[in-house]
């Protein structure tokens, strides 16, 4: 039964590469919506696949979100004592702490034995703010850490999910409503066509930064519920690994 299992998700891997366009896809078992291990499953995938691919002392940016705090969860020391530096991709976003970029950046470093570097910029920042920030030294020399990584780690959510979780004003939900928003990575919000609709203001990793030849970007994300979102994102984001579960795969495969 378990041979069946695994080869039953190989097929599906192999069905998703072509409906996503992406090169490389793992799918655990589960639905990480309904159980929180599944989860954890994805973290340890993905710690897999870095222990793989993980060339040198490399600097990965990861951001926020529980499935990042899961990935960081199950970070354990590379072998050969590869440490790497772990910088947020971007500033917070309205996370609670745990799930802030920043959190889980430092946590990784800790369960990785490598070191890491923080963004300390308030949130939500107004426009002024920003345009201040942005020249500071100290943010300067984290933002080139962060634009020059090699890996980047991202969560993908549902859309209006992640606004209401980030206590997003009525004001901006309406423009998301109105601009058919269907899923959310990096702190920007994308159309089913994956067009960026809105981006919230912070400062760190901005789109422009994954393209040619940019950094290798690793996606974690799974559940029924963000196969929409998954399917979005993948419209137009860069992306060269997808982890995802079997739940989001399945329902994605059908709609599409
Ligand atoms: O950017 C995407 C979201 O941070 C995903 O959050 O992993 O808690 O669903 P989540």
């Amino acid at each position: 039964a378990f041979m069946h299992e695994v080869m039953g998700l190989n097929v599906l891997e192999k069905q998703l590469q072509d409906t996503l366009h992406v090169d490389n896809i793992i799918i655990v078992p589960g639905n990480s919506d309904e159980l929180n291990w599944v989860k954890q499953e994805m973290g340890k995938a993905c710690v897999s696949f870095l222990e793989k691919h993980l060339t040198s002392r490399q600097t990965i940016a990861v951001t926020g979100g529980t499935t990042m705090a899961a990935v960081a969860e199950m970070m354990s020391p590379f072998h050969d004592n590869r440490a790497s530096l772990f910088v947020p991709a971007r500033g917070g976003i309205g996370e609670k702490e745990e799930n802030q970029a920043n959190t889980i950046a430092a946590k990784m470093a800790r369960q990785a034995n490598g070191s890491y570097r923080l963004l300390y910029v308030p949130d939500p920042l107004s426009e002024t703010s920003y345009k201040t920030m942005i020249k500071e030294p100290a943010v300067i020399e984290v933002l080139k850490l962060i634009q020059g990584s090699d890996i980047v780690l991202h969560g993908i959510g549902d859309a209006i999910t992640m606004a209401r979780r980030r206590k997003t004003s009525e004001t901006v939900i309406q423009k998301l409503q109105a601009e058919n928003a269907v899923s959310e990575a990096f702190g920007y919000y994308f159309d089913a066509d994956g067009n960026i609709v809105h981006k919230v203001r912070t400062i760190g990793l901005h789109m422009d930064d994954l393209s040619e030849p940019g950094p290798t970007v690793m996606t974690v994300a799974g559940g029924k519920s963000k196969a929409q979102a998954i399917t979005s994102y993948f419209k137009q984001g860069k992306s060269d690994l997808l982890i995802t579960d079997e739940a989001a795969a399945e329902a994605i495969l059908r709609d599409n």
